[in-house]
């Protein structure tokens, strides 16, 4: 869709998506007439001019913002451990934890199936597809990992051969690579829902 020279076609439907009631996307795509009402109401560029006004859905808003907060989260919980409030410590990593699990589960990964699957391998190299794909994959591995560390640590459901013994390395690695995939979440986000960063 092309409004004064300019694609502004919303970033979260899939470049190739062609149906105005696309059923792969959060919303329904504009008729050419709207979106010329749209651009000679709000001006062409308003989109791209507003930073914080971006295409995402309020769920995919909400997400960012808790995925930030537990990100946080995490950090607090580790200094608590630094200072040696252990149980303290104990609650918050697992409470994020269990959280991140549910929204994962309840959000992303619906998501993950509808909006990228289907293009996997074929569109890796298309930043919409590998973004997501590579934020996905650290996303499962990071985890799993830190429910390995809850199962682990705070539950003896683990024989005793499975259960860590380097909780230091663990924990530290895991925080790291939380961090890692937080970004790429944002960098998803971004892809996604922020016209302005990536129109030419
Ligand atoms: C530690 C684990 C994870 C963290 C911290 C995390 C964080 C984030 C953040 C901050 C966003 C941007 C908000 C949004 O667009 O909704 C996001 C989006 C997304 N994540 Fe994750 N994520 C994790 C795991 C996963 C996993 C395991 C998958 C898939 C198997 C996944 C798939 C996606 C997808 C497809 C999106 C775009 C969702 C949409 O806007 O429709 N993520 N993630």
């Amino acid at each position: 869709m092309f409004v004064g020279g300019t694609d502004v076609r919303p970033l979260h439907v899939p470049p190739n998506c062609q149906n105005e009631f696309c059923p792969l996307c959060h919303a329904r795509l504009l008729s050419n007439h709207e979106w010329n009402a749209v651009g000679t109401l709000r001006g062409d560029n308003l989109l791209i001019e507003a930073f914080f006004e971006t295409a995402a859905p309020r769920a995919a808003d909400f997400v960012l913002v808790l995925e930030i907060g537990m990100g946080i989260g995490l950090l607090v919980g580790a200094r608590l451990a630094r200072k040696g409030r252990f149980r303290q410590h104990a609650w918050c990593q697992s409470a994020i934890v269990l959280l991140n699990l549910a929204v994962v589960a309840v959000t992303m990964i619906p998501s993950f199936r509808v909006h990228v699957l289907p293009r996997v391998p074929a569109k890796l190299g298309k930043a919409y597809y590998g973004l997501a794909t590579t934020h996905a994959a650290f996303g499962t591995v990071t985890e799993l990992a830190g429910l390995y560390i809850l199962l682990s640590a705070g539950t003896t459901v683990l024989p005793e051969r499975l259960r860590i013994t380097k909780y230091k390395t663990w924990m530290r690695s895991v925080l790291v690579l939380w961090w890692v995939v937080l970004l790429l979440g944002i960098a998803t986000y971004a892809r996604w829902y922020v016209p302005h960063l990536f129109r030419k």
